[in-house]
């Protein structure tokens, strides 16, 4: 006899579960550089626009799409259409998954590793912006160090993985998820209160429209994929243990609402002591490597906020990697009938190896560029700015003209009676963003800002 799938506890479960995945390293790490980089407030608004239009409206849909074939996203697929095709974008969006997680759990060993340099209080030596950053580049640019901790943290998100959904994904959400909160209102409110953290507040919220290239749209269509984890398959695998009791829209929208919370509070939290600390904010990947230890510096107790603050940021980024995790596993247990630990010890190793060449990026193959990226930079732009929003284009287009709105339609309602009683204009105005807005718009985006692919191009010609 077959097993029963796993599914989460509750509702609850699932919200926080989903929102541990879209929150981690793409709000506290990434946002707030992307910002920097992208010229501050007219990026935002992009931003905000992007996830409204079409993050909320892919979302909905990829959980949606789970919940109904209670299957990854191959699985999934294959359960909802016949046409050969679409089977292979579920395994598009695993391979993203798979090189994600690589590079991200480079990042993501390196907040752990910060956990140890508030321990031993190296953060107070350094009161100036540079000394924070050379302890950066020192720590950074040593290969077992970064190697290391590459490996600590993958080791991390498979112990989870392997107690699977509810003992061990559900668990630690359930924990972790609140404590994250509170901490990082507590550094903003600290940035605040910083003298010349003002000017870190007109950074992110006075547009200034000279700043917007053709290119600034992909950047925030890609931050908003990225931050919402759609595109690749997470949250239809997340869906995909989720119940018919349950509301699709409403679970998607209080996703969408914790996520963009947490981005602008980091964004708060760190544009005004960038500012009031004199530091440049389009310094990239480091930026809040370099930010907050001088931030703790000035903090009262900044000893133990510093401490707790990067324990709840490898917590943030670890409910975000065993989500990139679980898509592997649900596919293997699923469709491969692997049990769930092998998959966790196979995969497990073989995404620490190729997180490899990204954690060299910051040392030895630091010179090593393709197109003028490093391996670490080149993998997040393929896998945010292209194939997610592909992942996400393709979703959208299934949803809309391949699945047959009136079935999609039928399924939404499970769970979400109350919401069709009251009024339709709602699941209208969905239809609308999801079936005409959402693919052209993509489309566009991603069509104008082929720069990288015309030079991939170039090379081969
Ligand atoms: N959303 C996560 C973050 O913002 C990253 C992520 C992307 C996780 C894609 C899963 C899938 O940190």
């Amino acid at each position: 006899m077959e097993k029963k799938r796993e599914n989460w506890g509750s509702k609850t479960g699932f919200i926080l579960a989903a929102a541990g995945s879209a929150i981690g390293l793409g709000n506290i790490w990434r946002f707030p550089y992307v910002v920097g980089e992208n010229g501050g407030a007219a990026f935002i608004i992009l931003y905000l626009l992007c996830i409204a239009i079409i993050g909320l409206p892919v979302l909905l849909g990829e959980v949606l799409i789970g919940r109904t074939a209670q299957r990854n996203p191959v699985g999934s697929f294959r359960a909802l259409t016949k046409l050969k095709f679409w089977p292979y974008v579920g395994g598009m969006g695993i391979a993203a998954g798979f090189i994600i997680l690589s590079y991200y759990a480079v990042v993501a060993g390196w907040s752990f590793g910060y956990i140890f340099e508030a321990i031993a209080g190296s953060f107070f030596e350094f009161n100036t912006p540079d000394a924070a950053a050379n302890h950066f580049n020192s720590l950074t640019g040593n290969v077992y160090w970064i190697v290391g901790m590459l490996a600590v943290f993958m080791s991390l998100t498979m112990l989870i993985v392997y107690f699977g959904v509810q003992k061990g994904i559900e668990r630690g959400s359930k924990i972790m998820m609140p404590a994250l909160f509170i901490l990082l209102i507590i550094v903003m409110i600290r940035g605040i209160t910083m003298e010349g953290g003002s000017e870190g507040l007109s950074f992110l919220f006075e547009p200034d429209w000279s700043k917007i290239t053709p290119l600034t749209f992909l950047e925030a269509l890609g931050q908003g994929f990225f931050t919402l984890s759609l595109g690749m398959g997470a949250m239809m695998t997340y869906g995909s243990y989720m119940s018919v009791k349950d509301s699709v829209p409403s679970s998607s929208l209080q996703i969408v609402f914790l996520d963009t919370l947490i981005a602008l509070i980091a964004g708060v939290a760190i544009f005004t002591a960038v500012f009031s600390t004199g530091m440049n904010p389009s310094e990239g990947p480091g930026l809040i490597f370099h930010t907050l230890p001088v931030v703790f510096t000035k903090m009262t107790s900044g000893f133990l906020f510093s401490i707790i603050f990067f324990i709840l940021l490898s917590i943030a980024a670890l409910t975000s990697t065993i989500s990139l995790m679980e898509v592997i596993t649900a596919y293997y247990v699923d469709e491969r009938k692997w049990k769930r630990h092998k998959v966790v010890v196979v995969f497990g190793s073989l995404t620490f190896l190729f997180g490899i060449p990204s954690a060299l990026s910051f040392n030895l193959l630091s010179n090593f560029t393709i197109f003028g990226f490093t391996i670490f930079d080149l993998l997040i732009y393929i896998t945010a700015n292209i194939m997610l929003p592909l992942g996400g284009l393709l979703i959208a287009i299934f949803i809309g003209y391949v699945w047959g709105l009136d079935k999609v339609v039928v399924e939404l309602k499970k769970g979400a009676e109350k919401l069709f009683e009251r009024s339709h204009w709602r699941v209208n105005v969905w239809k609308v963003l999801i079936k005409y807005f959402a693919p052209v718009l993509i489309f566009i985006v991603l069509l104008h800002s082929t720069g990288i692919l015309r030079k991939i191009l170039n090379i081969f010609n």
